[in-house]
């Protein structure tokens, strides 16, 4: 498949296979795609290392697709991957068998009370799906609420519970009737507009109170569920202030309606505790758990205590796939959660992302560009500026930092078409990162960091 590298170089097809381009170009003639796609072709994985098929190595700052915990093709998950393909991969939905049992137990024994009793999918979307379906019919209600700068998937439900505007929802015609948007201090409009209006207490007051009078003034009042997404990770690593979290708790509580925490991102790890909740000093009524659940085969499980989920099923609660805890997937991710526990990784996280962090900040104080560091654990984000003061945002600079930096070996996460991401560079690497890795990646950052500052600064000058 010959392109401008490869042209005229007479490759074999052997060699040609070894070069990025070569599938590059085949992929873009088979594949549907609707977004960019980075110039890399990947072989293989180990711990938090990819190498493409050039043979280049590369800091996996995004762990897959946020999945990877363990590290890429860790040895204790690929034998269990391998083991359990060699005795049973699936089994229709109406059975079950002992991976799926185990599974289902290590989740209760991993969650406090009252959490006891799962759905096992595939995707967060999925999961989602289940989630609201299981509070629909517990409460035999149909509302949802949800929050602008959420993100719970694209399958219909979850879809029309994300609050990602624009050309997310353009196209796809109306959404789930019932939806119900509120704001958060995020976005609650305050005089003088300040930089982090949910660190002002005021601001996340007037925000509850605004909430609470529009589900009175122009909903039923008694929703189903709400929908959280504790940090929102997609929309820029927005941390929802403690404050907040626990008056939705109250609404909750008040009218009868369910906490749903999607997890997806915050959960198993990620924050340097099991779940992100445990931050909060609140817990939800569900827990969507997904992508680190599996560490990266596709499993995702919703997560409720028995009294919800057999009233919900005594009221018509229905959910289905042809792999709701398919063995194969069941079998790895309890490996997973195995090697989790076996090697402390969630103690690394605490140690690790805080040293990661530590290093961070010491390079935003170093930088004109660089404005705050926030998240926690390994669900960091670093915003790239143009004055630190207004925090107002370098999309011309944050495209040649995070360029620079996957050209000397460090991926990282960026959301260039989001406007709420698009001056924020996600790290959420494996949990098995090293603090000698985590100074390889923040010397790959600062010296791109420093390189386009020098840039920016010749141009200005
Ligand atoms: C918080 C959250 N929820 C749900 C999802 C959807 O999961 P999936 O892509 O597996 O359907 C994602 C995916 O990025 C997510 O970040």
């Amino acid at each position: 498949m010959p392109d401008d590298k490869t042209r005229g170089r007479n490759l074999s097809q052997e060699e040609l296979e070894k070069t990025n381009e070569y599938w590059f170009e085949l992929d873009k003639q088979y594949r549907i795609n609707h977004r960019f796609t980075y110039p890399q072709c990947w072989e293989r994985g180990q711990g938090v290392s990819l190498y493409d098929v050039e043979g280049k190595r590369y800091l996996d700052f995004e762990s897959g697709q946020v999945c990877v915990t363990a590290g890429h093709c860790h040895p204790a998950y690929t034998e269990a991957l391998q083991r359990q393909a060699a005795k049973l991969v699936q089994t229709g939905s109406a059975y079950t068998d002992p991976t799926q049992v185990r599974l289902l137990k290590k989740l209760a024994e991993i969650t406090p009370e009252p959490f006891q009793k799962s759905y096992l999918a595939c995707s967060g979307s999925e999961a989602n799906e289940a989630a609201m379906r299981l509070a629909k019919a517990y409460t035999g209600r149909f509302e949802v609420v949800s929050f602008p700068g959420n993100y719970h998937g694209m399958t219909g439900g979850s879809w029309s519970v994300t609050g990602f505007g624009g050309n997310y929802k353009q196209p796809f015609g109306p959404a789930m009737p019932g939806v119900i948007w509120l704001p958060t201090p995020f976005s609650y409009p305050v005089p003088g507009s300040p930089r982090f209006p949910e660190r002002d207490p005021q601001v996340v007051d007037a925000c509850i109170r605004f909430c609470e009078r529009l589900l009175d003034e122009a909903t039923s009042g008694k929703p189903a569920a709400f929908m959280l997404e504790l940090i929102q990770s997609a929309a820029g690593v927005r941390m929802l202030p403690v404050a907040f979290v626990q008056a939705i708790r109250r609404m909750c509580d008040e009218r009868g309606a369910l906490l749903i925490m999607d997890e997806a991102q915050t959960g198993m790890g990620r924050l340097g505790s099991w779940w992100g909740f445990e931050h909060y000093g609140v817990k939800p009524d569900i827990i969507v758990a997904s992508k680190t659940l599996g560490g990266g085969v596709p499993l995702s499980a919703t997560i409720t205590s028995a009294k919800i989920a057999d009233e919900a099923v005594a009221r018509g609660f229905k959910q289905s796939s042809s792999h709701t805890g398919d063995p194969l997937l069941c079998a790895v991710g309890l490996a997973n959660i195995g090697i989790i526990e076996r090697e402390r990784l969630i103690d690394n996280v605490r140690q690790v992302g805080g040293h990661l962090r530590t290093s961070l900040e010491r390079m935003a104080a170093g930088s004109p560009i660089v404005g705050e560091i926030r998240g926690r654990g390994f669900l960091l984000g670093v915003e790239i500026v143009r004055d630190k003061e207004t925090g107002e945002p370098n999309h011309e600079a944050i495209a040649a930092i995070t360029a620079r930096a996957r050209e000397h070996g460090l991926l990282t996460g960026w959301w260039p078409s989001y406007h709420l991401a698009a001056n924020i560079i996600r790290l959420m690497p494996p949990y098995t990162l090293t603090r000698a890795e985590a100074d390889e990646a923040v010397g790959i950052l600062e010296e791109a960091v420093r390189h386009v500052g020098r840039l920016g600064a010749k141009r200005a000058a």
